[in-house]
């Protein structure tokens, strides 16, 4: 146990040194201090002080310093949560005392063996009463031989029945020196409180039971059936036990499965507890249920410690099936290989064997399996396809799912398969995944930026000095340390003015590279020859230039198109997003609306020695700052003829770029008039 952080901070802003120590030695005022002979040493004349306003005392003799909490410690020889105590005593404060993290770890650790051992009984007792119980055998057991459940399987998933009795497992529970407060956080007793009265009782009564087991085998939790469902829930579930069971980390049926799924090396994924135990008998027993909710990650990645391939087998109802894309979905966001089988309308696995037998089932599942998408073809295309716009709805639907295959080379694959089954040409689908993965890299890069600025919120406040007005004026006397700083953060600012001068560099390459500016000059041959002498800073804007420039070399003039067909995903995913435009204006609009909307081709020569000035002006802009640190550095060194030459240098960057800044003035006031 330990004492609080809040009860500490009250104790001590409660605590009056000379009260603390006035009941010890007797103080008397002298000046801001009050004064005492030491009672830490012997003396004569009094050189032991305290502070009221500081609320410390030093002994100017032995040393002896501190606070109240100091001086109790040793005067009266305790400890630090003992002396805490003491104040605490005098100032009539209450203590709070928390649990260290090792004690709630050995507490929580003791505890959730003692649930563990609860469920165990529990599950030891619905099984007896279905075999043993007069009651369980003529209704249990006859409902699970009605529903063509084997004895083997009652062994196998440890099925049991729960009598109709409000208290039955209670007392035995009870009767077992079980804590009631355990039967009650494991969910097996509900109590109720309602006005002057408390209520307990079991939960599962005159139902089947289905025990739920963690990888190892242990019960973790129950599925109850109703055997008649008009008037009552069909199912009911035990609540989530901290530390325990959750219900999105469990599969049912994985401890009987795993065996089977390594051996396989698949596994079949259906919804039911009933399903499950019929594809057992049936002689399948790599399946698991999700258990009527939706697919989470952490089900997934359990699966995903024995194989990466499975078969999603739901119900041949809409609901089934909407939740069976659903899972699809996230099957392929976690690498799985998935394939599918939809059942015939209103059937699940379990009426399925129990109405058509084992084979049947088998045949059906061989004939009816297919990879995702041409499963998702065929449920969302099945009908309404005539209407154009809702066809390329789905489309997109399925292309989605392409995309989230992690793996290049298998979504490669499926590009292909749906070129066929959906009749849409390889380019557009392409161009749609690179969409979809350069949203989902941009929606990745914001998260990471977020989480970074809220870091830097929390560090300490090392606030830079200002960049100056002019850094580098025409008076010029060494540079003061205290700038050598704020180049980073000049650069900084440069590095992200550049990467959008070159992104829109690579747009007006690509996107109109072949037209003409003039006669016998197109975009490409003014622009490439204009901006030979710059480097650009990004890494894939430089790769694209290259490549653009390669093609050029080769004969080629490359264009958007050309970049898809040949570049890796990653520049596939930046020229479809640069190249597409927010706001290209619809042919209609114009003819409906009778005005005249500027294109971008109208402006283009503009537009593109716009950019060569700005990509000019940022890398003379970089190479000023990297030339301001060279100075700095040889500065360091007191090369005197270096820092002579660089300043040289350097001031006819500025002069350069102050041209620049000159034309880009004039350009820019030109193009707002156009
Ligand atoms: P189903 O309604 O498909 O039931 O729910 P079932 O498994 O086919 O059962 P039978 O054949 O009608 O006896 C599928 C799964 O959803 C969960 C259960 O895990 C069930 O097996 N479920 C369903 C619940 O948890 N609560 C409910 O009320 C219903
Ligand atoms: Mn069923």
């Amino acid at each position: 146990m330990r004492i609080s952080e809040e009860t500490i901070r009250r104790i001590k802003d409660a605590a009056i040194i000379e009260e603390v120590v006035g009941d010890f030695v007797s103080l008397k005022r002298k000046g801001a201090n009050l004064w005492a002979c030491c009672p830490f040493h012997h003396e004569k004349t009094p050189s032991f002080s305290v502070s009221p306003a500081k609320g410390i005392y030093k002994c100017f003799g032995c040393g002896a310093a501190g606070d109240s909490v100091k001086f109790i410690m040793d005067i009266e020889g305790l400890s630090y949560p003992d002396a805490l105590r003491y104040l605490a005593n005098k100032y009539n404060i209450e203590i709070e005392e928390s649990y260290t993290p090792n004690e709630l770890h050995e507490q929580a650790r003791s505890q959730r063996e003692s649930m563990l051992v609860l469920l165990n009984f529990a599950k030891n007792f619905f099984k007896t009463q279905l075999l043993a119980s007069s009651e369980g055998q003529s209704i249990g057991l006859s409902y699970f031989k009605e529903r063509n459940i084997h004895l083997s399987s009652i062994e196998t998933f440890e099925l049991g029945y729960s009598l109709n009795d409000w208290h039955a497992l209670e007392q035995a529970a009870l009767k077992q020196q079980f804590n009631p407060e355990l039967l009650e956080k494991t969910g097996l007793v509900v109590v109720k409180q309602s006005q002057d009265k408390t209520q307990r009782y079991d939960r599962f009564r005159g139902r089947v039971i289905f025990p739920i087991h963690d990888l190892s085998g242990k019960v973790i939790a129950f599925g109850a059936r109703a055997l008649k469902t008009e008037d009552q829930p069909k199912y009911l579930n035990s609540p989530e036990i901290e530390g325990i069971y959750l219900k999105g980390e469990t599969l049912y049926g994985i401890f009987q499965a795993k065996k089977a799924i390594r051996q396989a090396d698949h596994c079949f994924l259906t919804e039911g507890y009933l399903d499950v135990i019929a594809m057992h008998q049936a002689g399948i027993a790599n399946v698991v249920a999700s258990s009527g909710t939706s697919l989470t990650e952490e089900q997934i990645r359990l699966i995903k410690r024995f194989t990466d391939n499975v078969t999603v087998l739901y119900d041949g109802d809409t609901a089934g099936i909407k939740a069976s894309l659903r899972g699809i979905d996230m099957l392929l966001e976690q690498g799985m290989n998935v394939h599918a089988v939809a059942l015939p309308e209103g059937e699940d696995p379990d009426s399925f064997i129990r109405k058509q037998g084992a084979i049947a089932f088998k045949n059906y599942l061989q004939a009816h399996t297919t990879d995702f998408v041409s499963f998702k073809a065929c449920i969302l295309l099945t009908e309404q396809v005539r209407d154009p716009l809702k066809k390329a709805e789905i489309v997109r639907e399925i292309i989605q799912s392409v995309a989230k295959i992690p793996d290049a080379i298998k979504r490669e694959l499926f590009i292909q398969q749906c070129t066929t089954a959906l009749q849409v040409r390889e380019e557009i689908i392409r161009a749609e995944i690179s969409q979809m993965l350069w949203k989902a890299a941009q929606q990745r890069k914001q998260e990471q930026e977020n989480i970074l600025t809220n870091k830097a919120q929390h560090q300490p406040d090392k606030s830079l000095p200002p960049l100056p007005e002019e850094p580098f004026g025409e008076k010029y006397d060494g540079i003061p340390d205290e700038l050598v700083d704020t180049t980073r953060v000049f650069q900084k600012s440069v590095t992200h003015i550049i990467n959008r001068h070159e992104q829109e560099c690579i747009r007006l390459l690509l996107k109109y590279g072949q037209h003409y500016l003039e006669d016998n000059l197109k975009l490409w041959q003014y622009l490439l020859h204009e901006i030979d002498d710059i480097e650009f800073h990004t890494p894939l804007y430089r790769r694209i230039l290259e490549m653009y420039k390669d093609a050029i070399l080769q004969g080629e003039e490359p264009d958007v198109q050309y970049f898809i067909r040949y570049a890796s995903p990653e520049v596939v995913a930046i020229v479809a997003n640069i190249t597409e435009s927010k706001y290209e204006a619809s042919p209609n609009w114009e003819l409906m609306h009778n005005i005249y909307i500027p294109k971008e081709t109208d402006k283009l020569p503009i537009a593109v020695y716009e950019n060569i000035l700005r990509l000019k002006k940022e890398f003379i802009e970089k190479l000023e700052s990297e030339t301001f640190a060279e100075i700095k550095r040889a500065e360091k060194h007191q090369n005197d003829q270096q820092v002579v030459s660089l300043l040289q240098a350097y001031s006819q960057l500025a002069k350069q770029r102050v041209a620049i800044a000159k034309e880009l003035g004039n350009v820019v006031s030109v193009r707002s008039l156009l």
